[in-house]
């Protein structure tokens, strides 16, 4: 890295693991496609030997990523999934997890279809009290799983907390980064040991690549995780880690704008007669407001509603947006809108939806960069639209 590691956040966005290229001179990080490299005599190579091993762009974009996240290694994936799997990866059969409650439909996948099979159980508890939270430990409890703010009910859970008491037992605490972002949060400052991010979402920001990272500076989990990248080979493509660092460079600017429009969206809903409850960690009315307020430097740009609307309304109100558009994921430059109980959250059972509260009226937004102006216009026409069915 050329820019020191001292810089601020905004310049290693733009600058953490790209010094111009040698070679050329290139400022932008070549994209290195070659699977393969070129060895002065049998294993003497200057770093890379096979692609899936590594990668010049890929490790541009793990050294950034630390980076920003103030993490010694990073370890890049081919999507968020995979970054989880890869974490889950580090332990083994008989092991325990300790999981917030709202987490990302495909996360509790992993751990409900994938990982109960292979022995590994996990325990999915709400975090709000962290004490309460952590009487649920056992003696086989390896790892505590956060995601703060959650998907989709945006709750938001004490990380210090969390880490304090599980470090004290000596078991580590992995953050699910992807809603906050190391701009909003920085869960290893707070004492967490992992940090997982889905690249998908915000980092990338223009919703057109898979992505999904660990960052850490623990060297051993950091000397697992490389070896279960190499071993498994889940990596993301050059040209996606290209995408991902292009991305990053307008991560700061991105995210001031996302969090100042969210807010915008956010007391205008409130204000509409049309919504029962509005979950944003910004509004004095979140559980949470002094704790987000506190842990975070922003509230985000992910807002979740509930409609009184039975699911034909929900699906009206979807329907009649036209500067949001109706789909799965987050984090890009444009609003999407979606409905987590029939797309996102689908993979809950029922039950386990029914008793997080998210119900046929239950809307997830994500707040774009479009004029804040036209997204609720948008909104407000969803809302008219809805009455009429
Ligand atoms: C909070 C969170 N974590 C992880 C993931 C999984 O990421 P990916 O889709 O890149 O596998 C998602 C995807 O929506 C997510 O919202």
């Amino acid at each position: 890295m050329r820019v020191p590691s001292s810089a601020s956040f905004d310049t290693l966005c733009i600058h953490a693991g790209q010094a111009p290229d040698p070679a050329s001179g290139a400022v932008m990080t070549p994209i290195v496609l070659s699977t393969t490299f070129a060895q002065d005599g049998p294993g003497a190579h200057k770093g890379y030997d096979y692609s899936r091993a590594g990668n010049p762009t890929r490790s541009a974009l793990e050294e950034c990523l630390a980076a920003l996240e103030g993490a010694k290694h990073g370890v890049a994936f081919g999507s968020g999934c995979a970054a989880a799997t890869a974490v889950l990866l580090t332990l083994r059969s008989g092991d325990h997890v300790l999981v917030s409650d709202d987490v990302y439909g495909g996360t509790f996948r992993i751990f409900d279809g994938v990982f109960a099979q292979l022995g590994i159980e996990a325990t999915f508890v709400d975090m709000a009290d962290p004490d309460v939270a952590l009487s649920n430990m056992r003696a086989n409890t390896r790892l505590v799983w956060v995601e703060t703010p959650s998907n989709p009910l945006l709750k938001v859970i004490d990380i210090e907390r969390i880490s304090e008491r599980a470090r004290s037992r000596g078991v580590p605490v992995a953050v699910d980064n992807t809603f906050a972002t190391p701009v909003l949060q920085r869960p290893l400052a707070l004492g967490a040991t992992l940090v997982v991010h889905s690249t998908t979402k915000y980092l990338n920001g223009h919703s057109d690549v898979v992505g999904g990272a660990v960052l850490t500076s623990d060297d051993a989990l950091a000397a697992r995780l490389r070896f279960v990248q190499k071993a498994v080979g889940a990596v993301p493509s050059p040209f996606d880690c290209y995408l991902v660092l292009r991305g990053l460079k307008t991560l700061a600017v991105r995210m001031k704008r996302h969090v100042e429009s969210a807010r915008l969206v956010a007391e205008w809903l409130k204000a509409q007669p049309h919504t029962l409850r509005v979950r944003y960690p910004g509004l004095p009315s979140h559980e949470a407001y002094g704790l987000a307020s506190r842990q975070m430097t922003g509230p985000g740009g992910m807002i979740s509603f509930e409609m009184a609307a039975s699911l034909e309304q929900a699906s009206a109100f979807l329907r009649a947006l036209r500067v949001f558009t109706c789909a799965e994921s987050l984090g890009g430059v444009e609003s999407l809108a979606e409905h987590p109980a029939t797309m996102t959250h689908a993979s809950l059972t029922p039950g386990a939806r029914r008793a997080l509260g998210i119900g046929d009226g239950f809307i997830r937004l994500s707040v774009g960069l479009e004029d804040v102006g036209d997204l609720v216009a948008d909104l407000m026409g969803g809302f008219e639209a809805a009455a009429r069915t």
